[in-house]
């Protein structure tokens, strides 16, 4: 029988209740600059799960202070972090959804303001700090960027620790799915980009040297994530630079059948963020998803695909799935603009033996 948006996907020993991901969608609402999970984030993902959704994934949650994109990001370097999202994660599998966290270090591109407040560098004395990165070189924002540093192995040591201390924490905040954000031009992805990753030792140069990090990571989180949970990595699969050496949709079929190897269930497949010169052919309606088939076609490994990038409807969310370009259809936008998104699917699909709609909201859908 076909897949489609409703069929259960098991991974590991965990099983989702249907094919439907909100995206990882930072929220930048933490108090006082301290990283703690708020009422904000409460709503945030628990209405997702309300709507069904078989996975309610965490925005980009800092694995350190320095990998914060802005100041006011969620994160999980102490074990209050974890005691802040613990009523989340038992709220989010009560509706019988997975609750995941995307780990993360902004590295280069840490430290700017919100959007709303212009998403702009901050220097150190603007509530900046230095940021870490694979080379010394800054991104090229239009006004200065702060201070980064080339990380030392030292540095590399400690960002690896602080991954993996992240995830034990993820963990005993109730987590079932910890994703590693190697995407979107933040730290991970500025090794394995050649954009980036220009290091003369063993951690830059060829294929091999520049996924060495990411890798290690993805390792050092699989350690001590249990076998029966899965591990999801977000990669950028092109760097949209076709005119310069850069990060292209093969290196990420051989990155993904690497990072399988490693232990990873499921490769959520996104594009872009390395530098401002990209171009993106389109923004449309499903414009990355042309990545996520052709790494699904191209692995040699098992692995589960998820795209991800302009996904709005039920139709198109369902088609991905029983035409085989995906496993896992990842709604980002589309779950701001409805956190009811996959109980109205199931509606829509004519599927609604497939749902829980909570009793409260029964006479609604
Ligand atoms: C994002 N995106 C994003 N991606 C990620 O990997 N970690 C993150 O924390 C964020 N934060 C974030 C915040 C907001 C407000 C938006 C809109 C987007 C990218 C997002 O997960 C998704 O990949 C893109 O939005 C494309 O998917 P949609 O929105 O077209 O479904």
């Amino acid at each position: 029988m076909t897949d489609d948006l409703f069929t259960p996907l098991p991974l590991s020993e965990t099983t989702l209740s249907n094919r439907v991901m909100v995206s990882p969608m930072c929220q930048y609402s933490c108090d006082a600059r301290d990283g703690l999970a708020t009422d904000w984030h409460f709503q945030h993902l628990a209405s997702r799960a309300v709507g069904g959704a078989g996975v309610v994934m965490t925005e980009a949650t800092a694995v350190e202070l320095r990998g914060r994109i802005s100041p006011e990001d969620l994160g999980i370097w102490s074990d209050d972090h974890a005691d802040a999202l613990a009523d989340i994660t038992d709220f989010v599998r009560e509706q019988g959804s997975r609750p995941g966290i995307q780990l993360a270090h902004a590295g280069r591109k840490a430290a700017t303001s919100r959007p709303w407040e212009g998403h702009d560098p901050l220097q150190p004395e603007e509530g900046g700090w230095e940021t870490l990165a694979p080379t010394d070189e800054p991104y090229p924002y239009d006004d200065d960027a702060p201070p980064t540093r080339a990380m030392t192995e030292a540095d590399l040591a400690d960002v690896r620790d602080a991954f993996a201390d992240a995830a034990r924490r993820a963990l005993d905040a109730g987590f079932e799915i910890a994703e590693v954000h190697a995407a979107h031009g933040y730290l991970l992805h500025e090794f394995l980009s050649p954009v980036t990753n220009t290091r003369e030792d063993a951690y830059g140069g060829d294929f091999e040297s520049r996924i060495r990090f990411p890798l290690e990571v993805i390792e050092a989180v699989r350690e001590v994530w249990p076998d029966e949970k899965p591990v999801f990595v977000r990669i950028s699969a092109t760097d949209w630079l076709p005119d310069r050496e850069s990060w292209t949709v093969d290196d990420s079929i051989r990155f993904a059948d690497r990072a399988s190897e490693a232990g990873v269930d499921l490769i959520d497949v996104s594009a872009g963020g390395i530098h401002p010169d990209q171009q993106i052919p389109s923004g449309g309606p499903g414009y990355q998803i042309r990545y996520g088939r052709r790494v699904r076609e191209g692995v040699d490994t098992d692995l589960k695909v998820g795209a991800v990038g302009g996904i709005t409807t039920p139709e198109q969310a369902d088609s991905l799935v029983r035409n085989g370009r995906a496993d896992l259809a990842i709604v980002g936008r589309e779950h701001l603009r409805d956190p009811y998104f996959t109980l109205h699917a199931a509606q829509k699909l004519g599927r609604d033996d497939e749902v829980d709609v909570p009793p409260q909201y029964h006479r609604a859908f």
